[in-house]
């Protein structure tokens, strides 16, 4: 075992026993702690969120991010490369499930609290890394998104090197289901979309955000999601909070999802509250009933309070800081399961 994961894990001992006493969820309650005693280090930022279980190994690649000395940006950015990266994660970068067309299109978006910037990629192919194009329009352009060709051609530019995304697996599956297909239009299963969100707060309080995401499995050739675009997939303000979602990406993108859950925690909503309130808001709005719309958010604050819901049962979320990382069960506002696996992950 890596020196490093030792003493995360040794680490993680210590904090395990201050949750058994109630502090792990309220981490008002962990800053009152620090400034009681001088002698506690500052172990409990930066902290990081992310959706479902996958997102647990990206939390925890991120605290090591900084911890060796990269800054929020680097740690938001490389910790969602573990996801990308995952040729097993059928929602996520490389392995991802294709287009109607056979083609994996990713979708991503990354923002920073401080200077409230972004960037984003949507629909763009052959590139491992849709997170760090992001990342390069945000800080190399003075746009926010680029998409398809132009999104990869932009990478290529800047010293990406394309990279074949579609495994022998998931072509098998795919030919698989062009079968079953009607010539007229792909028929696309609500059940294959997941996408990883990752939020983080540094010591200073400020705030930053990811997104990747493959998209809608067998989506129609050009479809974009929620996930790029800023304030549905994921959304920053340095003032209040982050927000990011996962799910039906077009039952979030006509709601502006996480942008409307920050909105919630700016009024005073805690985090979990602020998730509940807003899928509550698209419930009214929506024609859709609460069990169909298939969404979850996450949220943080600027306090580092955290929280999550889904519609369904099952939607789980990842923490990780310099003392501990787990899994976390979300809240649910109808009866409904999303799996076991919490995920839609075909
Ligand atoms: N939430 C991911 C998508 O719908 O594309």
């Amino acid at each position: 075992m890596p020196v490093n994961r030792r003493r995360f894990i040794q680490g993680s001992t210590g904090l395990s026993a201050i949750g058994a006493i109630g502090f792990m969820q309220n981490r008002y309650c962990l800053a009152a702690k620090k400034k009681e005693s001088s002698a506690v280090p500052d172990l409990d930022t930066p902290l990081f969120i992310a959706t479902w279980p996958f997102g647990k190994a990206s939390c925890e690649a991120a605290v090591k991010v900084t911890r060796q000395g990269g800054s929020m940006v680097d740690a938001i950015e490389q910790g969602i490369w573990v996801t990308e990266a995952d040729v097993k994660n059928a929602s996520v970068g490389i392995g991802g499930i294709p287009n109607a067309a056979g083609q994996v299109e990713l979708d991503a978006c990354i923002m920073t609290g401080p200077d409230h910037n972004a960037g984003s990629v949507g629909g763009i192919q052959d590139v491992l890394h849709p997170i760090s194009v992001a990342r390069m329009v945000m800080e190399k352009t003075p746009h926010v998104m680029l998409v398809g060709d132009g999104a990869k051609q932009f990478a290529i530019d800047n010293g990406v090197s394309p990279t074949q995304l579609l495994t022998d697996n998931q072509q098998k599956r795919w030919q698989d289901w062009k079968k079953q297909q009607s010539a007229e239009k792909p028929k696309i299963d609500e059940d294959h979309h997941d996408t990883i969100a990752m939020l983080g707060l540094d010591s200073k309080g400020d705030l930053y955000g990811g997104c990747s995401t493959s998209g809608w499995g067998y989506k129609i050739p050009g479809r974009i999601g929620d996930s790029p675009i800023i304030g549905s997939g994921l959304y920053v303000d340095n003032k209040v909070g982050a927000a990011g979602a996962t799910g039906l990406g077009e039952n979030v993108m006509r709601h502006c999802g996480s942008f409307l859950v920050v909105e919630m925690m700016r009024h005073g909503a805690t985090p979990t509250e602020a998730c509940q309130q807003a899928i509550q808001r698209i419930a009214e709005l929506d024609p859709k009933n609460l069990d169909n719309l298939d969404i979850n958010f996450i949220a943080l604050n600027k306090q580092g309070v955290y929280g999550a819901a889904g519609t369904s049962q099952g939607f789980k979320y990842s923490m990780a800081d310099p003392r501990q990382s787990k899994v976390l069960t979300a809240k649910a506002l109808s009866e409904k399961s999303i799996g076991p696996e919490g995920g839609n992950r075909k």
